[in-house]
């Protein structure tokens, strides 16, 4: 079946990691969380395990190679006939370092991640096309002075495989509606990079209660609530209205920032003060976000479809409802290398779940188009890989 995406147009992955080897290395040496340690499992045998949050269950969980090694994420991509990545670095990113370690590891890193790019095979029948472009590393971290940030930027728009940057919630330490960010935004907005907006920390683990319940409540729900929390603040922070260019992707469609959008439009319009700092709907801003296809099943595509294509009746079209809207601003993504199949199968379950939701949703009847869109369209157009 996967075949299909083939003859229609390109299956191009947004959401996709690695841990570059400078990275890993940084790792392993570290003695607490993030970190790689050995561990001797129950057979004896010693293999490394990740470790990103200090508390985790069962000492983190397994790496290896497909964390690291740019074969295997080819390998991967041709199992599941995909045709370009964009590739990004891992959560937790450079949060963890001091300040200048932060700035020479996000340069050196930009690096190696152009140097992994440009040096992949031709994208399989997309001539012109590399397999593997970029989104780099900012040096996002308390106490670095902004000039560094926009030192980063300007190495990455150098850097012909890296379209983008990917990016945490925290900004300096204090979440992205920190005024001090404003250099940053105008930067990116002017180097027309795209920021992915991802997810790290979660919410409050309180919250999760003490049963045996794995990562499940951590990455099903404290993930995307993380970004639901950060893409509010930024909107009423008015950063989309000072900065309306700027191109924001959200990690796994978005979280709850679709489903509570109306909410969150009807608390702005009780609160006196809010009310009065935006310049428009909340809603109409779902309408300049783009958001990953990682939803995992159809009824949720179209739903954020739908969101997303209402926003033009809060002013983006003039208040005209155009229902493909919201079908250019889905994008197909696989999480790669998370979520392995549990059994040493061919094909990986969350990646089929992925391409079978966007061959099932019914795109507001828009069909073929809308799939091909999201399956790949959408982010050669997004990443200027095409017109
Ligand atoms: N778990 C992570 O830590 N990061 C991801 O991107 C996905 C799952
Ligand atoms: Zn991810």
């Amino acid at each position: 079946v996967s075949g299909m995406s083939r003859s229609k147009g390109p299956l191009v992955d947004v959401h996709t990691h690695v841990y570059l080897p400078r990275y890993a290395a940084e790792l392993r040496a570290r003695t607490v969380a993030p970190r790689i340690l050995n561990w001797v499992n129950s057979a004896g045998q010693t293999e490394e395990r990740l470790l990103i949050l200090d508390g985790e269950p069962s000492a983190g969980r397994p790496v290896g190679p497909q964390y690291w090694d740019r074969d295997e994420k080819l390998q991967f991509m041709r199992k599941h006939e995909i045709n370009i990545s964009f590739v990004s670095s891992a959560n937790p990113w450079l949060d963890f370092l001091p300040a200048a370690r932060a700035h020479s590891l996000a340069k050196e890193l930009n690096n190696d991640l152009e140097e992994y790019c440009s040096t992949s095979p031709e994208a399989e029948g997309f001539a012109g096309l590399k397999s593997l472009y970029g989104f780099g590393l900012l040096p996002l971290v308390p106490e670095i002075d902004i000039p560094s940030i926009l030192q980063t930027i300007d190495q990455i728009k150098s850097l012909d495989h890296i379209r983008g940057v990917i990016m945490g919630t925290r900004g300096l330490g204090k979440g992205l509606d920190d005024e001090a960010l404003e250099p940053v935004w105008e930067a990116l907005q002017n180097a027309n990079l795209v920021i992915f907006l991802h997810p790290h920390y979660g919410v409050d683990s309180k919250a999760f209660g003490d049963k045996p319940n794995g990562h499940v409540l951590p990455l099903a729900l404290g993930f995307p609530f993380e970004t639901t929390i950060s893409i509010t603040r930024l909107i009423l922070a008015g950063v989309l209205d000072r900065y309306p260019s700027l191109r924001v992707m959200l990690a796994h469609s978005g979280g709850a920032l679709p489903q509570l959008s109306s909410r969150l439009a009807s608390c702005i319009d009780h609160d006196p003060i809010v009310a009065k700092r935006l310049k428009h709907d909340a809603r109409f801003y779902l309408g300049q976000l783009y958001y990953d296809a990682v939803a995992y099943g159809p009824e949720e595509l179209d739903f954020v479809s739908e969101i997303i294509a209402r926003s033009s009746r809060y002013g983006a079209t003039g208040g005209v409802y155009e229902k493909q809207i919201g079908t250019k601003r889905l994008l197909f993504g696989t999480d790669h290398p998370f979520f392995p199949p549990l059994k040493a199968s061919q094909k990986w379950q969350s990646v089929e779940d992925n391409l079978g939701a966007i061959r099932a949703a019914r795109w507001n009847g828009l069909g073929d188009t809308a799939q091909a869109n999201v399956m790949g369209n959408n982010a050669l157009r997004l990443f200027n890989l095409s017109e």
